[in-house]
């Protein structure tokens, strides 16, 4: 059983252009309605316990995309930031988006930063939000900064707050408890390979858009059914090796 500390939760949004194609729309529509879900699972999760949510919106990978469905993605995050940064801040959701900076277009920066001031006061849940990010490339990035410190070596906290900071997060993460994969699809897809060392993992068959806060409660609920044991062994077994 989990103890009661509050959750970090990652995400792979993974299901819209299904849910979109299935229905006959373009796969914008799939991530208009994937914002939708955003907001709901946004709303219930610090009433389920989760201290920081980690969201998968947009993967380095994702450039490769058809240029209008990136562009639509783009314009939509920052409508959604410009939309709800005060509303996030009322709610005590402070916002950070994570990932690359230097490639997205100067006016989503500028709204990313923004978004970031307005809500930077906020100690309810903590929402990053992962846009041009790649695990991978973070923890090249971390040490290409390590390298040029000079230091020839760092300890794992040490080096999990360079990863975090390459990446603009607002300082330390905690390392993720939970992370869920929507869409049916089993693989991590390049999301927070430093962070996620020794997540549980949920693979869910709902489409993004489809996935509801009930959803989400039924992952936790299972969540603190499982045992955790980081490299260790179960209590229970301890007891009996004592006893032998
Ligand atoms: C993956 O589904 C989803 C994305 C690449 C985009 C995720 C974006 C949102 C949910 C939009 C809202 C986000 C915020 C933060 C406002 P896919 O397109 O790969 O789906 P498919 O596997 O069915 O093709």
């Amino acid at each position: 059983m989990q103890s009661n500390s509050r959750l970090h939760v990652g995400i792979i949004m993974d299901g819209n252009g299904r849910w979109a194609e299935r229905r006959g729309l373009p796969r914008a529509a799939g991530h208009r309605a994937g914002a939708t879900t955003v907001r709901r699972i946004v709303e219930v999760a610090s009433g389920l316990g989760i201290g920081t949510l980690t969201l998968y919106a947009f993967s380095s990978d994702n450039w490769q995309r058809p240029l209008p469905e990136v562009s639509a993605l783009l314009q939509l995050f920052r409508r959604d930031l410009l939309d709800e940064s005060a509303r996030l801040a009322a709610a005590d959701v402070s916002l950070e988006v994570v990932g690359r900076r230097d490639r997205l277009p100067a006016p989503l920066r500028a709204t990313v930063e923004d978004a970031e001031r307005v809500t930077e006061r906020a100690r309810g849940l903590r929402l990053r939000v992962a846009i041009d990010y790649s695990g991978r490339d973070a923890i090249r990035r971390a040490a290409v900064r390590l390298a040029a410190t000079g230091a020839a070596d760092i300890d794992l906290d040490g080096f999990g707050r360079l990863v975090a900071e390459v990446d603009h997060g607002r300082g330390p993460v905690e390392p993720v408890d939970v992370l869920i994969r929507t869409g049916g699809d089993q693989r991590l897809s390049d999301f927070l390979l430093w962070e996620a060392a020794y997540a549980e993992l949920f693979f869910r068959r709902e489409l993004w858009p489809d996935f509801r806060p009930g959803d989400l409660a039924e992952v936790l609920h299972e969540f603190r059914t499982r045992e955790r044991r980081f490299g260790g062994v179960a209590p229970t077994h301890l007891t009996v090796i004592k006893n032998a």
